[in-house]
């Protein structure tokens, strides 16, 4: 998804500085890139189609070389297109037509076409097909002296979402951002400021950070902050403090963020649990969601809303809420929940599972359950996101920063939570204290058994070595295995590009067979839990159709042997913890699929990291 920096001091390389911040965006997945600077009372803009590096290169043939600009203010900018195609002008930042006025914006304007019209019969001349180019042209038409009112002025008319960052030589000490349903973040420094579409960005300059509201605006100078509202009232935002290192957001030595990231997970987990459970009353300690026992008591359904990664997780969170608490719970993809009218009643609970905390359709999910009076609770990693923010309480996983487009360690950590949660529904209504001091033993060895996976990368490669040449593949898998298949298949085709499909095993027989051939192979997810002799049924179908059969199984569990071609061997656990460590394993196949196929690991074709808009 697009990604946005902007700085302003005298302390640093203004250009070198952007341009960090840019390379430190690049996991978000984008096509163009661009960056504007003010300089002796003009703006200056170099824009370029493709990787940062790119940038970077026309910067030092263009500017270094001639005449580098001495400058203390300027934005930047990487696109991930939506209207109109990767070009240079398409690429943001957009100048307006006097070269007064820069803006870089990520979001969706819908109403663009409306404006556009509107501002091209008063003679405004279009550069780009983007929707965000009409922003910059309404704020130079409404500019009347305060670059702050005339954002709040264009702001006022705009449909849709936007996270904005804008310069002007009528206001050359200060940056105007802005935000709606589009995260912005300010860094604040000692006499210089930065601000950023995510903290990643800007955590190497400094940890002081204030996280903006929905149509606030903010005069961003580099000796303080002020922040209206679109209605011009001063508003008064804390200043929190970022608890993840610049390293975290490095890749220490890991080839890919993805592998550093499926390294990190036992001590994520660990992160993700410390000081969260509670031997004596055989619980779970979430203070966050700052439900009391009677509050507790009266939730009678859960409604899990979640997207992508997140949902898969979700669903094993069903199980868990059903099983160890018996309280009905649905998951529902976040955006169907939002157009489809949902049931909310007084006693239900929405829960939002969000890594980002910013994925457009889950905060709507959580908009409208919070216009229908549902009772709202959250699980995001990123901490003070909007998602984190508006549901007001909630998990945090303290995973640290998943910069790897596609999401490892946050499942597992989702996962983990919700497993927590449901320990702490249950203990509340019938779990027995032996079975939740179980859970616990279980719960405190996830990471042991997470290790054990890890520890076993290198034979998982070459399984991967073996079935490299596969275009389309199946993942299945029954009860609390189900969402491991999909998040399997989800794994491989984000990064690998090729058309894998996940499957309730059962389901294989409703259609999907008819696909099934020697060059088609299948994993099935055969652990030693409930469903496993249902599975084996199903493996022996597959291998009837010559499909070669990948299995995970238990260690010792030699059943699995005559019915699958290959075995990923996993450590015993119960059905709580499988799809945790089966889901790790397939992350290992999948990303070693990917490599040898030569793929792109970081920032896989056409995705992004956070979805903000619809
Ligand atoms: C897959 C992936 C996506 C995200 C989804 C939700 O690897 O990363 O499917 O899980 O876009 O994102 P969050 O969790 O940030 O709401």
């Amino acid at each position: 998804m697009c990604g946005i920096v902007g700085y302003i001091g005298k302390k640093r390389d203004n250009v070198e500085t952007l341009i960090d911040g840019l390379k430190r965006l690049e996991y978000r997945g984008y096509d163009s890139a661009g960056i504007a600077v003010i300089e002796n009372g003009g703006i200056r803009s170099i824009k370029s189609t493709g990787k940062v590096a790119e940038l970077q290169q026309k910067i030092l043939a263009d500017w270094n070389h001639h005449n580098k600009p001495d400058t203390s203010i300027g934005i930047a900018h990487t696109r991930w297109a939506t209207h109109g195609a990767p070009t240079h002008d398409n690429a943001h930042p957009h100048i307006d037509d006097t070269g007064r006025f820069a803006l870089v914006h990520n979001g969706i304007i819908e109403n663009y076409a409306a404006l556009k019209k509107q501002l091209q019969l008063k003679g405004h001349v279009f550069k780009s097909e983007t929707d965000s180019e009409v922003l910059v042209h309404l704020i130079a038409e409404l500019f009347d002296g305060d670059l702050m009112q005339a954002v709040a002025a264009s702001l006022k008319q705009l449909e849709g979402t936007f996270g904005i960052t804008v310069i002007s030589l009528d206001s050359p000490d200060s940056l105007v951002v802005a935000r709606r349903g589009s995260p912005i973040v300010i860094g604040v420094g000692d006499e210089e400021s930065i601000v950023a579409s995510d903290v990643s960005a800007l955590i190497a300059y400094t940890k002081r950070v204030i996280y903006l509201d929905d149509d606030d605006i903010a005069l961003v100078s580099a000796e303080g902050i002020e922040i209206r509202n679109i209605d011009n009232v001063p508003v008064s935002r804390e200043i929190a403090k970022v608890d993840w290192s610049s390293d975290a957001a490095e890749k220490g030595g890991y080839e890919h963020f993805m592998l550093k990231e499926m390294y990190e997970q036992p001590e994520a987990i660990s992160n993700a649990t410390r000081g969260r459970l509670d031997r004596k009353m055989a619980t779970g300690m979430m203070n966050g969601l700052g439900f009391s026992p009677k509050n507790l008591a009266e939730i009678n359904r859960i409604v899990i809303a979640a997207c992508g990664t997140s949902m898969h997780a979700g669903m094993v969170g069903e199980y868990y809420f059903e099983d160890l608490a018996s309280i009905p719970t649905e998951i529902e993809q976040a955006a169907e929940f939002r157009y489809r009218n949902p049931i909310i009643e007084p006693n239900s609970l929405l829960l939002a599972i969000s890594q980002s905390g910013e994925t457009a359709d889950t905060l709507a999910a959580v908009r409208e359950a919070i216009n229908k009076g549902a009772t709202v609770a959250s699980i995001c990693n990123v901490v003070g996101s909007t998602i984190a923010r508006e549901t007001g309480r909630g998990v945090y996983l303290h995973a640290g920063p998943e910069i790897g487009v596609a999401s490892t360690k946050a499942f597992t950590c989702q996962v983990t939570v919700l497993l927590m949660i449901a320990l702490k529904f249950g203990r509340n209504r019938r779990l027995a204290t032996e079975e939740g001091v179980r859970l616990i033993d279980e719960i405190e060895n996830i990471p042991a058994l997470v290790t054990e996976v890890l520890n076993d990368a290198a034979k998982i490669e070459e399984i991967a070595r073996k079935y490299v040449y596969a275009e389309d593949m199946f993942f299945i898998g029954r009860g609390y295995l189900y969402p491991a298949a999909l998040e399997g298949a989800l794994k491989i085709k984000e990064i690998s590009y090729i058309h894998a499909e996940g499957y309730h095993a059962a389901e294989l027989k409703h259609g999907p067979i008819a696909l099934l051939e020697e060059k088609v192979p299948v994993v099935a997810l055969a652990n030693d839990i409930p469903g496993k002799d249902k599975i084996i049924g199903n493996m022996q179908e597959c291998k009837a159709r010559k499909s070669p059969v990948i299995a995970t199984a238990t260690v010792g569990d030699d059943s699995i042997r005559e019915h699958a071609d290959d075995i990923i061997w996993l450590p015993e656990c119960s059905k709580y913890v499988a799809p945790i460590i089966s889901v790790v394993a397939l992350q290992f196949f999948s990303y070693y699929f990917a490599k040898l196929r030569g793929c792109s690991i970081d920032q896989p074709r056409n995705l992004a990291k956070s979805v903000t808009v619809e």
